[in-house]
């Protein structure tokens, strides 16, 4: 992409409201722009982030077996007075009403909507287990939307729901949205430490909240240090038993403050206590027959009786982790992207536009990163040299080659890397070399 004819609108002056560092850095570098209260428009460089995100869940929730659907924003009220959620979900669910008077919602969560959709099309426990998820958009009426992208009114959710004939084959079900999760997130680059949570208006016995540790994080948490440093469990089969590694990762004390126990957390050592302020990336829950007993949603077992089959459900935020990846990875300079969610692998500054010698460089080294899927974004502005490494520096690109005539003229350009602040100066073909390695 040539910057040229990209939209990227840089913003300077602020919202008093852009409290924290992602909010600050989503509207400076042109990710976001709000259009009411907890309602954004995703700008092309945050279209671009949301869709790699988004993209990481897919593949690790197809990897545990689930499948993808998608289900609409608007819903009936009729599915949730089944349930009587119609009623006890209150003034967070946006209520609408068509031109024919018939009683509408804006989605806040699809338990109801999969139930009666898996209700008329599966009946025997030969079709069991199921494992369904979308990832769409979701709205509730949050009293006080806040912080960007972490807390809004309209967020993009990934929602898996699972149908099993046994609570013991709910709980593998579960178990497997647990391993995602953990891969998913540490693809994101992020270290998310499961917790066990309460249920809320979900309900149900069983949850565990995946909570990213940031100083500005809305929810209070607990847990034993060493499962922060804990890795990913990666490549695992989903068809054998879970159990082992979710144990390891729940043996140690977590928990957020609704579910905090002072006694449990004071057992363990002193030093290893950790209390600290965190972001819910992603929420799971099992729930048996909540809903499947209201909705009458039955399969038939091996001895031909109805059972109402047992149900979980799992959340990930995909835009809220937009924030939460810059809250976990940012310097003062701006965002420092992760390069598995970056918007662009690499940015080129040509420092002097017009010279026949740096555009051709410059260019060359596009195509080839180009070639390569680096997916390069191309500064041919011109603007000043401390504009182009101020903006570069800003949208956080992983990393930056800049070509001038000067460093032309020993037949190098240089390489930033943006994590570590690295320069190195390297002929041409060495920096696309050095760059593409980086992403092999
Ligand atoms: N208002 C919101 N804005 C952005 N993301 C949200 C919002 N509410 C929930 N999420 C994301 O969706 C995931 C699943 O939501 P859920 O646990 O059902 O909601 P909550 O924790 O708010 O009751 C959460 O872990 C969080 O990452
Ligand atoms: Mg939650």
């Amino acid at each position: 992409m040539r910057l040229s004819r990209y939209f990227l609108p840089l913003i300077k002056e602020l919202p008093t409201d852009a409290a924290i560092a992602s909010h600050r850095y989503m509207l400076r570098a042109g990710l976001i722009r709000q259009n009411a209260a907890g309602i954004y428009s995703w700008l092309p460089l945050g279209r671009r982030v949301l869709g790699k995100i988004e993209q990481i869940v897919r593949e690790e929730q197809n990897r545990a077996g689930a499948v993808e659907m998608l289900m609409p924003t608007i819903q009936s009220a009729d599915l949730w007075r089944e349930t009587g959620r119609y009623e006890a979900y209150g003034p967070e669910m946006l209520r609408i009403t068509d031109r024919h008077g018939r009683h509408m919602l804006y989605g806040p969560t699809n338990e109801d909507m999969i139930t009666d959709i898996f209700r008329s099309c599966v009946h025997s426990y030969k079709g069991l287990p199921q494992m369904l998820y979308h990832i769409q958009w979701k709205f509730r009426d949050e009293r006080r939307p806040r912080f960007g992208v972490m807390r809004g009114r309209e967020f993009l959710m990934k929602d898996a729901y699972s149908f099993d004939l046994t609570r013991e084959e709910a709980r593998r079900s579960y178990n497997r949205q647990f391993i995602a999760y953990l891969n998913t997130f540490a693809r994101l680059g992020l270290k998310a430490v499961p917790m066990r949570a309460d249920t809320g208006p979900i309900g149900g016995d069983l949850s565990h909240e995946f909570i990213i540790l940031a100083g500005t994080g809305e929810s209070e948490v607990f847990c034993h240090a060493d499962l922060v440093e804990m890795p990913a469990p990666g490549h695992v089969d989903f068809d054998g038993d879970l159990q082992p590694l979710v144990d390891a990762r729940t043996a140690l004390y977590a928990a957020t403050d609704d579910m905090y126990d002072a006694d449990e957390f004071a057992k363990i050592p002193q030093d290893r206590r950790l209390s600290a302020r965190g972001i819910e990336v992603g929420h799971i829950f099992y729930f048996g027959d909540k809903y499947s007993a209201p909705m009458a949603a039955a399969v038939m077992d091996g001895d031909g009786r109805p059972v109402h089959v047992k149900m979980g459900s799992y959340g990930i935020g995909v835009s809220r982790l937009v924030g939460g990846i810059i809250e976990a990875s940012h310097d003062d300079d701006g965002i420092v992207w992760p390069k598995t969610v970056a918007p662009f692998g690499a940015g080129i500054i040509n420092l002097k536009v017009g010279d026949e010698q740096t555009d051709k460089v410059s260019r060359d080294i596009y195509d080839r990163l180009a070639v390569a899927g680096i997916d390069p974004l191309y500064d041919d502005t011109d603007d000043r040299g401390g504009v182009k490494f101020s903006r570069m520096d800003l949208i956080g690109l992983p990393y930056t080659v800049t070509v001038g005539p000067r460093g032309l003229g020993d037949g190098v350009v240089e390489v930033k890397t943006r994590a570590t602040g690295d320069r190195q100066s390297l002929p041409p073909g060495a920096a696309i070399r050095f760059i593409t390695g980086e992403f092999a």
